[in-house]
Order: structure tokens, then C-alpha cells, then sequence
């Protein structure tokens, strides 16, 4: 895709932070969007700022749904409310997403289906849902799902988080194999640290409200580290220049769009730890 000039793009978690600076950064560039997310009182405002900037630019237009990615029947609803209102959809961002941290044995199970219903099967559900249109209208596609560089690399604390995403990844790589032969390409967002508010997120867990550490967090531990993660995203790279990696990423058909010079050294120090034992356990076997 060499042009987002009169292309038509959906993006989930479009009210803030990442998606709200792609949305942004699409219409610039005369590209409708929909913007779709579960948060009826930012998404309006959000959307009335992108509209008025991109009408006094010549840009794009957007429109809004509110959609619940966890929900599959609001997810097909918002594909054709999108189709509805601009015709065929080129662009699916997968981006909504949430944070969550904590110890094993004292994360909520009621939690950790939140965090995987949003984060793994909200994406799961854009793709279910929009690649049959894309695949029929047959015009160059494309299928961006949000991972992160938490999907490469781990930190003690983060098991949910790490988890889902890991998984976002592993379902993109199969995706892109799967449709390589097609109109549709696949990318995969990696990024790290990017100034937006994710570290809200938690709160909107199902039992946040039994709890009275800061963002919902299950444990004092778990609260420090959201203040840990508070302070590098608060200080992290704007998410406009991320979302015009994206853009520059996407035109280049690329699949993963990292961000961070400091992070390239644990997918080595990742590779390195799982070779070494996949090397040990072959040496063992042949002594078996
Ligand atoms: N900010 C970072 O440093 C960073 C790093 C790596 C990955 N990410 C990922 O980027 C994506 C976007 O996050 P962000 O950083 O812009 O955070 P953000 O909190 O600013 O934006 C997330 C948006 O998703 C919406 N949302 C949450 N649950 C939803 C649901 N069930 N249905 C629909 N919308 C929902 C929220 O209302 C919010 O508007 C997430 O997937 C996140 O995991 C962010």
C-alpha cells in the first residue's frame, strides 16, 4: 500500500494513546476512519478534535462506534456500521489493549479472562470478522494487530500481560503465512513505552473495585510496578512519531514495527537462553 489517500481504516481502542494517534495520522493523509472503542466519554470528544483538524487540513473523515472487543456480535456489528458508512475496508487495526500485573496465586482467575479476552480474542474477533470482506472486495489490505515488545521479551510481574501478547504475536506470524498469498498483508506492533494512558487500563478489571492499591492492582507489588511502568510511558516516545512508524512501516509492507534501540538485546539474550537448551537437550539424547 503505497497511499492511505481514500483508503478506509477501522482501529479498536481509538479514543486515546496509540490508536487515537494512528486515527490522526491516517486522516492527515485522506485516509476515513472509523474509530471504534468501548469508552463512550473520551471517544466522542477524541473524534470531534480529529475531525475538526482534519477538515481545516483537507483530510480524511472519521466516524465513531462504540464497540467492546470482548464482545464478537459488537465486533461484527462495528464491520458493518464501517462498510456502511465508507464502503470497503482496507486497514484493520487490532490495538485495544490492557495492562495487568500481579503474582502467581494471587492474580484473579476473573482477571485473567479479561485480559485474555481483550488482548488475544478482541484481535482474534477483528480478524474473524473483517478478513471475509477484505478477501471479497480484493483491493490491497491489510491487518495490523498490536502486540508489544512485552510479546518478546518478559519481566517478573507482568505474567498476564507478557502472556496475551506473546500470543498476539504467535497468531500474527501464522496469520501472515496464511493470507500471503492474498490481498491482505499482516503486521505486528511491537512497540515500547509509548506515552499514552495504558497504565489505566487495570483499573477496568472485574474486581478492581475490591481493591485499594493504586490502578486496581491485585498487590502492593504489583501496584509498584504500575507506578514503575506509569513513569517510563509518561516519559516514553510520543505516540504520534509511533503512529508515523506505523504508517511509514506499513507502506514498506514490513510486519514487526518495533521501536526501541535499548530492547533489540533481549530478543538476543531470548534466542540465546532458548538455543542453549535446546542444544543441551539434544547432546543429552544422543547419550540416551
Ligand atoms: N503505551 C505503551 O507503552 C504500549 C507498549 C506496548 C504495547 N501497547 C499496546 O498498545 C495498545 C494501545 O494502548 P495504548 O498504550 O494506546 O493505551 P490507552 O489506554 O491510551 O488506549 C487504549 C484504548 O483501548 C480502549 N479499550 C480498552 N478496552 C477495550 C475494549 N474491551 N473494547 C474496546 N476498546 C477498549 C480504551 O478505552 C482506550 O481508549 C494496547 O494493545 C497496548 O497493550 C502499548
Amino acid at each position: 500500500m503505497q497511499t492511505f489517500e481514500n483508503t478506509t481504516a477501522f482501529i479498536t481502542g481509538a479514543a486515546s494513546g496509540i490508536g487515537l494517534a494512528l486515527t490522526r495520522a491516517l486522516t492527515a493523509r485522506g485516509a476515513n476512519v472509523m474509530m471504534a472503542d468501548i469508552n463512550r466519554l473520551t471517544l466522542e470528544p477524541a473524534a470531534e478534535q480529529v475531525q475538526a483538524a482534519s477538515q481545516a487540513s483537507g483530510g480524511g473523515s472519521v466516524q465513531t462506534c462504540l464497540c467492546d472487543v470482548i464482545k464478537p456480535d459488537d465486533v461484527s456489528a462495528a464491520m458493518a456500521a464501517t462498510q456502511a458508512a465508507f464502503g470497503n475496508i482496507h486497514l484493520v487495526f487490532n490495538n485495544a489493549g490492557v495492562g495487568l500485573a500481579g503474582k502467581p496465586g494471587n492474580i484473579p482467575l476473573q482477571d485473567w479472562q479479561w485480559i485474555t479476552d481483550i488482548n488475544l480474542m478482541g484481535v482474534v474477533y477483528g480478524v474473524e470478522s473483517f478478513v471475509p470482506h477484505m478477501l471479497a472486495h480484493g483491493e490491497p489490505s491489510r491487518i495490523i494487530n498490536t502486540a508489544s515488545m512485552a510479546g518478546h521479551m518478559t519481566m517478573g510481574g507482568m505474567a498476564p500481560y507478557h502472556a496475551t501478547k506473546f500470543a498476539v504475536v504467535g497468531y500474527s506470524e501464522s496469520l501472515a503465512q496464511e493470507l500471503a498469498k492474498t490481498n491482505i498483508g499482516v503486521s505486528v506492533l511491537c512497540p515500547t513505552w509509548v506515552k499514552s494512558n495504558i497504565y489505566n487500563g487495570a483499573a477496568g478489571r472485574p474486581t478492581a473495585q475490591n481493591k485499594s492499591t493504586p490502578a486496581g492492582a491485585p498487590d502492593e507489588a504489583a501496584a509498584a510496578l504500575y507506578n514503575m511502568t506509569k513513569g517510563l510511558v509518561d516519559n516514553g516516545m510520543s505516540a504520534q512519531t509511533y503512529a508515523e512508524l506505523v504508517l511509514k512501516s506499513i507502506q514498506a509492507s514490513r510486519f514487526y514495527v518495533f521501536n526501541d534501540p535499548d530492547a533489540r538485546a533481549a530478543i538476543d539474550m531470548r534466542r540465546a537462553a532458548i538455543l542453549k537448551d535446546y542444544d543441551a537437550c539434544l547432546a543429552d539424547l544422543e547419550e540416551m
